[in-house]
């Protein structure tokens, strides 16, 4: 029954782990469908601060099954350090499903991220070293090393062996560093295996039946539209799709059985890593969103580039994925300012565009045409309905919601779970 996608609209950090967090308890299954660790999903529950890399915010929710997808890459160092963290805190982690068609990040992945992050010097990612682009290149040239490669230890070493034979050559003829020892890193896989095993399942199977059997199951995506290989602002992106359509290629569950795209949007606009950002600010506005938005990477601890909400950006996400909805988050943060510039257009090159341009060096000249909207002082952080939002708030949201072309059926006035405004119902 109900297929639901909850995604970044911009780029990453829209408050996706309080969402899927918000919604783990009426779902059955809460699955992450692409990247890895370099995701940085904080979730607050009561006193309570959890900071999830890998694991799909569902896990604190105990009648929820949390699934690493096929098509998200693990780093099981990571998984386990990030799940005895959370069994040391009380929560239940033996739910937890893994596909064993997910790729593993390697000790050599994170080096080869950080070597070639080193070598592209100015013109850099700004990656978050995690291994995440050298996991899925090799995912993609077919050299990559599978979960359920760590049950086979001939065939572990194989693989192993053939992708080191490329990476050493380049890894010393390149980048002068020391050849990385197969031996080594198969002993350091092996004794993954068994603390994993119990995980790792056929996850597309589980998760078809249980949609046959009526189940809720969400599908939790990491970074944002913006950073999708294909629909964001490449090269500046991460490896993988967290548009929408990846929730079907990073789960085995089909496009039809897709009831609705839930579009996570910053009521102001955040960016980590290198990469063009039209309404970035480099005045006061952005470091008082920075201080009172706490816009720091729950990953890297970067500070996160910070400027108006962008319009132009939230169409593009609605058209890109489908949208049938936006949960709005973070508009308590605006609270204080007298007008709020939204950015409706760009000027480029002198015309004004309403839509992103498909081409990189237009993107990168984009100024943004700015409208102003009156602010408001009021404490809105213990609103419940809309109409408890002051009059020049509300106005925010439906200007808002009229620029980006889908309903905004929730409003997040904090970073606690009960602190949202539930418009329209998502189940
Ligand atoms: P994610 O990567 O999309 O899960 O987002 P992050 O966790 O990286 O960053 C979002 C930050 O905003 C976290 O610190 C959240 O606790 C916080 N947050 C989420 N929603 C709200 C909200 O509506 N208001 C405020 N003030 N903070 C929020
Ligand atoms: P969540 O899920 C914000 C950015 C990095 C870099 C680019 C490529 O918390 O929203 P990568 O390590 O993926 O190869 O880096 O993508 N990036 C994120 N930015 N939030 C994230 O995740 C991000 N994950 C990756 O900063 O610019
Ligand atoms: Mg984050």
């Amino acid at each position: 029954m109900p297929a639901l996608v909850l995604l970044g609209a911009q780029w990453g950090d829209e408050g996706k782990g309080k969402a899927t967090d918000l919604l783990g308890g009426s779902v059955d299954y809460v699955v992450r469908y692409q990247g890895g660790n370099n995701a940085g999903h904080t979730v607050v529950v009561g006193d309570q601060k959890y900071a999830l890399h890998l694991l799909p915010s569902g896990i604190l929710s105990p009648e929820c099954t949390p699934v690493i997808g096929n098509g998200v890459v693990v780093d099981p160092a990571v998984l386990l350090s990030e799940l005895s963290g959370l069994a040391e805190r009380g929560v239940d982690t033996s739910k937890l499903l893994i596909s064993g068609n997910a790729h593993l990040i390697t000790p050599y992945h994170t080096t080869m991220d950080k070597v070639t992050e080193r070598f592209l010097g100015k013109r850099k990612i700004g990656t978050t070293g995690r291994g995440i682009g050298p996991t899925y290149a090799d995912k993609i040239n077919r050299v990559g090393i599978r979960v359920q490669d760590l049950f086979d230890e001939s065939i572990l070493r194989q693989k192993v062996e053939a992708a080191l034979d490329q990476k050493n050559q380049v890894l010393a003829k390149l980048y002068n560093r020391r050849a990385i020892l197969a031996d080594q890193v198969v002993e350091e896989l092996l004794g993954y295996a068994e603390q994993i095993g119990d995980y790792v399942c056929d996850t597309t199977l589980v998760l078809n039946n249980a949609l046959d059997e009526g189940k809720v199951v969400l599908f939790e995506g990491g970074q944002g539209t913006l950073l999708d290989v294909d629909h964001g602002t490449y090269p500046f992106v991460t490896s993988s799709n967290p548009t929408a359509g990846g929730a079907c290629t990073g789960s085995g569950v089909g496009p039809t059985r897709i009831n609705r795209v839930i579009g996570i949007l910053k009521a102001y606009t955040t960016r980590v890593g290198a990469g063009p950002f039209p309404t970035e600010l480099f005045d006061e506005d952005g470091e008082k969103l920075r201080r009172i938005g706490g816009e720091r990477g729950v990953t890297t601890g970067r500070d996160r580039r910070c400027g108006w909400f962008d319009a132009v950006i939230a169409r593009y996400a609605t058209r890109v994925n489908g949208l049938t909805d936006f949960f709005l988050t973070k508009l308590d943060v605006l609270t204080g300012w007298e007008r709020i510039p939204v950015c409706v257009a760009y000027e480029i090159d002198g015309r004004r565009v309403e839509e992103l341009p498909y081409n990189q060096s237009d993107f990168h000249h984009a100024k943004p045409i700015y409208e102003m909207l009156p602010g408001w002082s009021e404490d809105i952080s213990g609103a419940k309905t809309f109409e408890d939002l002051p009059k020049n708030a509300q106005a925010y949201v439906k200007a808002l919601e009229e620029m980006s072309g889908a309903p905004i059926s929730a409003i997040g006035v904090g970073p606690g779970r009960d602190e949202t405004i539930q418009i329209n119902s998502f189940l």
